[in-house]
């Protein structure tokens, strides 16, 4: 008989981000019982990693903009590989999510109207980023978790979910450990919402924490629900590179957005090399006009820093490679430079960019405001994850939803910044919504004690053993590899050495040894996320070679140029009846006709 504490709530949430805790405050707000599990302290999500605002067409600084503009960035930027029904639901309501955190008492910066002000970003045609300085993840978390403390939300802190329950078919809740005294925990829900966030730590550089390692991913897959767009990988342009303990830390866009440059180690602005043929027609191709559109003239249009992530990040490595780089392996991101255009440039930047200013004065002993940064690549979110139905958030799984970077869809082949935290408030409230629907109208369900004690046992293997594999290790080496091989440049041999290098590791994780006991063990923590971060990087690394074209966050040296015909569908990975993972192609439905009529109006 397994005899661990169990706690019963109506609807679990796995995660505590944005996602997580928008869909708590729903499915509780609805009358609901709400259990929240989050894997480290409340608060402490990947979520204030979008540091420099929430797109929303809002139309404050330019009327011009609306659902229509937003919807048709966000499938030109995702190339056309998206969810359409979930780039129009989110287009259309993000406005109204945005509007109701600031009457849940978020500050945003105001125009000198007093509106919400709105900021460029790359690959949206308007200023369109409502924030808050480059603080916008950290204001809605704390929003939002004001929020949902007083709705009596139940939180669990420092809480890892090992595995979902299931009776029959439907997931009923889960199997947990607490971080610090390592004993494990039932969780009973009705209706279980994973928004565990993204995958960042299969990589060695990246902007995820700790935590970022693809549990939610994981838990659904194993699940038995379906990932799809693995893809596709966002390496955000600009992360820190010197000094290196902190490679990877994000440089926010919002500093090209208020008129950062880039320059090579030859002091060229190398962005206005390349600028993609479906972008020509809203990229400036000179400084003057680039710098016109940064300060509000709505004739310019905008500076080639400004366009996707993908590219950006790519003409990045195309210097470094070149040997244009910077002393440590980047490039030049330089906001000191508008000194030449406007009074006061150093209080305006530390006005604007506040935080900016302080992780490099206090992390890398720099100043922004006289002296350029050094920027290169980080893996920052992953565009792939659990398929889910757009309006409800369900997996394919019954009982089990998912929102936020967990889930799949909205993104296409590449996202666009600032596109994250709407997505986490538009499809967490509709993702609490739904499960809330569902848990009315089923009951719990009946524990398979079996099957958790199967878990229980598997899990404490690594102290069982005489010595072994040390997990850091096996992380570090799977880093390294997904860097190298499954990067932001691909190709076949690489990848499948990768694939290779997975099956040895899966045999290595299985024999790791830790010592000492399950009493805050992060050694132990660590060969548990082996599993998950495993399960991702396989996903990633198949889809990658069955891809055999560039888009988006995928780019291969061998196939560089896009494909028409893998704009068709989707891949989609599984568990098979075997245990292994198994490939299918779904088709992308096709748009409905006032969708494709939106598309062609906006050119
Ligand atoms: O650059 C940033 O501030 C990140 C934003 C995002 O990922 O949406």
């Amino acid at each position: 008989m397994v005899d661990y504490p169990t706690f019963e709530h109506d609807v679990i949430v796995i995660g505590a981000g944005g996602a997580g805790l928008r869909a708590a405050i729903e499915a509780s707000g609805s009358g609901v019982s709400v259990g929240l599990i989050c894997k480290s302290l409340l608060g402490k999500a990947h979520t204030v990693m979008a540091e420099g605002g929430m797109a929303a067409a809002m139309g404050h600084n330019d009327d011009r903009d609306n659902w229509k503009v937003h919807f048709s960035d966000t499938m030109r930027g995702g190339q056309y590989v998206n969810n359409w029904r979930m780039a129009e639901l989110h287009a259309k309501e993000a406005p109204d999510r945005v509007r109701e955190l600031e009457s849940w008492g978020a500050v945003f910066d105001r125009t000198k109207d007093g509106r919400i002000n709105q900021r460029n970003f790359g690959g949206h045609r308007y200023p369109r980023l409502a924030h808050v300085g480059d603080r916008t993840g950290l204001e809605l978390i704390r929003t939002l978790q004001d929020h949902g403390i007083h709705q009596g939300i139940e939180v669990y802190m420092e809480v890892t979910v090992l595995t979902l329950l299931k009776d029959g078919d439907r997931v009923i809740g889960c199997l947990a450990y607490e971080r610090e005294h390592g004993r494990f925990r039932i969780y009973k829900g009705k209706a279980v919402i994973l928004a565990t966030g993204g995958i960042g730590r299969a990589y060695k550089i990246t902007s995820n924490s700790w935590e970022g390692t693809g549990d939610g991913h994981a838990l659904a897959y194993d699940a038995g629900a379906e990932l799809i767009d693995m893809e596709f990988i966002q390496f955000h342009p600009t992360g820190m590179v010197w000094p290196p303990s902190v490679r990877g830390i994000l440089v926010t866009e919002g500093v090209r957005g208020e008129g950062g440059i880039l320059r090579n180690s030859e002091g060229k602005r190398f962005m206005f090399d390349d600028i993609p043929d479906n972008y020509k027609d809203q990229t400036s191709d000179t400084e003057e006009e680039g710098w016109k559109y940064v300060t509000g003239d709505k004739n310019a249009r905008r500076p080639p820093e400004l366009l996707t992530r993908d590219h950006v990040a790519r003409c990045i490595m195309r210097e470094v490679k070149a040997g244009r780089g910077s002393p440590h392996g980047g490039v030049y991101l330089d906001i000191a430079w508008i000194k030449e255009k406007i009074k006061d440039a150093p209080e305006h930047i530390k006005k604007k960019l506040p935080s900016m200013y302080h992780q490099f004065k206090q992390l890398a002993n720099l100043d922004i405001t006289t002296t350029p940064m050094e920027v290169g690549p980080t893996t920052h979110y992953v565009m792939g994850g659990i398929r889910v139905n757009a309006d409800t958030q369900e997996s394919t799984v019954p009982g089990l939803f998912a929102a936020g970077e967990c889930a799949a869809g909205i993104n296409g082949a590449n996202r666009l910044g600032g596109n994250s935290l709407s997505d986490l408030i538009v499809f967490g409230k509709r993702a609490g919504e739904h499960a809330a629907i569902f848990a009315k109208e089923n009951g719990h369900g009946t524990l398979d004690n079996a099957a958790i004690e199967q878990t229980a046992k598997a899990a404490l293997e690594p102290f069982d053993r005489d010595g072994g594999e040390n997990p850091y290790t096996i992380q570090h080496d799977l880093q390294e590899m997904m860097q190298a091989n499954v990067g932001i440049v691909r190709q076949h041999d690489e990848m499948v050495e990768a694939l290779n290098g997975l099956d040895a590791l899966k045999s290595r994780a299985a024999r790791t040894f830790v010592p000492g006991n399950i009493d805050f063990n992060p050694g132990w923590h660590t060969a548990l996320d082996l599993h998950n971060l495993l399960i991702v990087s396989e996903a990633i690394a198949r889809a990658a070679i069955e891809r055999k074209e560039s888009r988006g966050g995928h780019f291969r040296e061998d196939f560089p140029g896009k494909d028409p015909e893998f704009a068709k569908f989707n891949y989609s990975l599984k568990k098979s009846e075997g245990g292994g993972m198994e490939i299918s192609k779904i088709p992308i439905p096709e748009m409905p006709d006032y969708l494709k009529e939106v598309i062609e109006e906006m050119g």
